[in-house]
């Protein structure tokens, strides 16, 4: 049985991406087959994986507009058992095309897609952009459950509740099995009296939805291997394995697998 996880959140620069490509990239070294599907125009999850975003005549585009099969665009990536669905610049034209009266009911087009190629993996990861515009909805629409990385920051809480409503939307009508599968705390530096603030709120509001490594909550630190990782193309699990940024996602890999 196979399971999809959106990684959404409308903030920008939260972290969706880094911990799309590195959960995606910790499930496949723990021997699972995973498809990480990059939704987002600016095609950072394809660039993280050292793959070139103008490289891909077809792309999620091809597939979200109905013209291609997600088998059609798949790519093998560097890194076992790890594929990509991947994205280009051009995606940004599909919320023109979404919003055009004569293509309404678009919202489930990626759910069909995914269910046919489904069987070939243990997890399918979906990297949103920041918006919740037509692709969210459509990856929100295909999933079983979704993970928001919330950015231990000022105005960190901002936005959520807008985000948990279209959850809610989403449940009443397209998708009644959309689970929260749960928050990640990201960027989290132990020096920063806010950073600590957002941990303290996120654990007194949302325990239950917060990822365990034996009982503690799993944060992803400020790391700087973290930082650096994507400019060389690589996931930080590959990149720096023993830093503390790459040992967070593990754990949340970890708890992914042990949740089943
Ligand atoms: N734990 C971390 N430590 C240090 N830097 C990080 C960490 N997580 C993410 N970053 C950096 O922060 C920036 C934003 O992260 P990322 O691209 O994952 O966010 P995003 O939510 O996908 O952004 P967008 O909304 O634009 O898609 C990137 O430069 C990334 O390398
Ligand atoms: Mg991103």
């Amino acid at each position: 049985m196979s399971e999809v996880i959106s990684i959404a959140n409308q903030k920008g620069g939260v972290g969706k991406t880094t911990t799309a490509v590195n959960l995606s990239a910790s499930l496949a070294k723990k021997g699972k087959r995973v498809l990480l599907i990059d939704a987002d125009p600016q095609a950072n999850a394809t660039t993280n994986l050292g793959l070139k975003r103008t490289d891909y005549e077809f792309n999620i585009y091809h597939v979200l507009i109905g013209n291609k099969e997600l088998s059609d665009i798949v790519i093998s990536t560097d890194y076992k058992k790890l594929d990509l669905a991947p994205s280009n610049i051009g995606l940004v034209g599909i919320e023109k095309e979404f919003y055009d009266k004569k293509n309404s009911g678009r919202e489930l087009i990626l759910r069909e897609k995914i269910a046919k190629i489904k069987d070939q993996y243990d997890y399918i990861i979906i990297d949103s952009p920041p918006a919740l515009g037509p692709i969210t909805i459509n990856a929100l629409a295909a999933s079983d459950s979704v993970i928001v990385p919330i950015q231990c920051e000022f105005f960190a809480l901002e936005g959520l509740a807008q985000l948990l409503n279209t959850i809610s939307l989403i449940r009443k009508s397209i998708n009644k099995n959309l689970k929260i599968k749960g928050f990640l705390p990201t960027m989290y530096s132990g020096q920063n009296n806010l950073s600590k603030q957002v941990l303290e709120d996120l654990e007194y509001h949302f325990k239950d939805k917060l990822f365990k490594s034996k009982k503690s909550s799993i944060v992803v630190p400020r790391n700087v291997k973290v930082a650096e990782s994507p400019s060389f193309g690589e996931p930080v699990v590959t990149y720096a394995a023993k830093s503390k940024g790459s040992l967070a996602y593990q754990d949340l890999a970890n708890s992914i697998i042990k949740s089943r």
